[in-house]
Order: structure tokens, then sequence, then C-alpha cells
């Protein structure tokens, strides 16, 4: 009788790594698409990163689902972008939003910006407007694309482009890791592809308004997020492993 090796989520993303090395971003995504019909999902930020990604999905018509996090504290510059994004692909890019109820009972508690005054309120804010709502959107799926890159931050530079999730249980890729900032501005010129206005006033790294300022030459790529915390707590939870 023969004897049915299951492999853990480490193997599986060690196997699939080597399977997309060799591939360039479309054809990778293409690959996985198909090896994940059903079970593949992007999720974009509007970041110049996932607009690159949006437009590999749906200029190539590649079968991922795409969709964003709606904080409702976004920049009415993302809003914008992401409408743009809608009718220039001709697409619906889906919404996931915080639970009403926990959101009503945080801030009637703490304030509507209760994340200035500690990491704790910060961390729950980011909690019910991001994370609670990316479990949802991850549900049932197996391949999570990202727009993550090395030169963000000393932690993603020691990620791999294909990863195994163990907190969401699933593999991760991140089709962009190791482009250079110039190398996707490039692209993206060159593509016509539509990008966030926000990026030519010096905002690098997009998240929610509040909590997002334009940054300095010289600064770090994620300068301008959370910028009254401590480096060393900068993340909101979506990538935290
Ligand atoms: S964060 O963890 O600090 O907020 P960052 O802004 O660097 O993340 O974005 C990294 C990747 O996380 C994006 O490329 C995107 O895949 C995902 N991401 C971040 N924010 C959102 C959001 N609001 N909606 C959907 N995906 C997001
Ligand atoms: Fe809340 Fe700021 Fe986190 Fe957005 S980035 S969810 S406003 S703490």
């Amino acid at each position: 009788m023969e004897t049915q090796t299951v492999l853990s989520g480490y193997e599986q993303a060690e196997i699939l790594q080597k399977a997309v090395d060799s591939l360039n971003v479309t054809a990778a995504l293409r690959y996985l698409a198909e090896k994940f019909a059903g079970q593949i999902t992007f999720s974009t930020s509007f970041s110049f990163e996932d607009q690159i990604i949006t437009h590999e999905i749906l200029a190539h018509e590649i079968g991922i689902e795409i969709f964003t996090l709606d904080t409702g504290r976004l920049f009415a510059e993302t809003y914008s972008v992401w409408s743009k994004t809608n009718d220039y692909y001709n697409a619906k890019i889906k919404a996931y939003y915080p639970q009403a109820a926990d959101l009503e009972a945080f801030i009637n508690q703490k304030g509507i910006n209760a994340f200035y005054e500690s990491v704790e309120n910060r961390k729950s804010c980011c909690h019910i407007r991001k994370v609670e709502p990316l479990q949802r959107a991850l549900k049932g799926k197996k391949l999570w694309v990202t727009g993550l890159r090395a030169d963000h931050s000393p932690e993603r530079s020691n990620s791999q482009s294909v990863e195994w999730d163990e907190k969401n249980q699933l593999i991760k890729f991140h089709p962009l890791l190791h482009w250079k900032t110039e190398e996707c501005w490039e692209y993206i010129n060159m593509n016509r592809i539509p990008y966030n206005p926000l990026h030519q006033k010096g905002f690098v790294s997009i998240g929610c308004s509040p909590c997002t300022r334009a940054i300095q030459i010289g600064e770090d790529f994620r300068a301008g997020r959370w910028w009254w915390e401590d480096q060393s707590k900068k993340e909101c939870g979506l990538h935290t492993k």
C-alpha cells in the first residue's frame, strides 16, 4: 500500500519557493493562482507596491481575489485611488470593515483618537480596525499575497518571498520582496499604473491618516508610521510573526 507523506506548512513553502524562484512576478502569480484556485487572495492598502500587484492581477486577468481593509480612518487620497483603480481596471476590490459593536465600545470607552495615548490603545485600535477584519478576509484561504518589501524594515528583509505564516496558518507570498523603490516607480510609470498622490508629497509608507506623516529625506521607510512611538513597537499586527 502506498503511504502518503503529509508536508508541513514550512515544507510546502520551501517547495513553492523553489517553483517561483525562476519565474517573473506575472508568471509566479499565475502559477500560484492556478495551484490555489479559489483559495488565494491579495490584500491591498493601495500603496505603490500594492498597485503594481493589482495591475499584474487585473491587467493579465489572473484569478486572484483582491481585498482591502477599510479602517474608516484612511486618507481621502487613498479612497480616491481605490475608486480610480476600480474604474481603470473595471474591477471591484472587496472591502472588509471593523465589527461595528467592537468599534463603538472602544471609541465610547477610550475616545476617538485614543491611539496617541498609549501603545496598548494603539494596538487595540489596530486590532479592531485591521487585524480582526484580516482574519475574516483570510478565512478559508491557503495563500495570501502581500506587497511587503525587504527595504521596508530589518524584520522584513529577513523574510523569504514564500513563507509559512504560523499565526494565520497559510502560505504568504511577497512577489516584490526584492524590488527596490526606484524599480517599483519605473514599472509604475512605464505601465501608467494609477497611484496614491500622497506619494508625491513625501508620504512613503501610508496607513491610516492620523497615524501616518510624510518623511524627511534620509529618514527610514517606515519613519512616518506611528512616529510618536518607540521604533521597536511599530507594527500593527498584520504581519507580526
Ligand atoms: S502595516 O502592517 O505596516 O500596516 P504596510 O502598510 O507596510 O503594513 O503594508 C504591507 C502590506 O500589508 C501591504 O502590501 C498589504 O498587502 C497589506 N496591508 C497593509 N494595510 C492594508 C490594508 N489596509 N488593507 C489591506 N492590506 C493591507
Ligand atoms: Fe487605528 Fe491608527 Fe491603527 Fe489605523 S493605524 S487602526 S487609526 S491605531
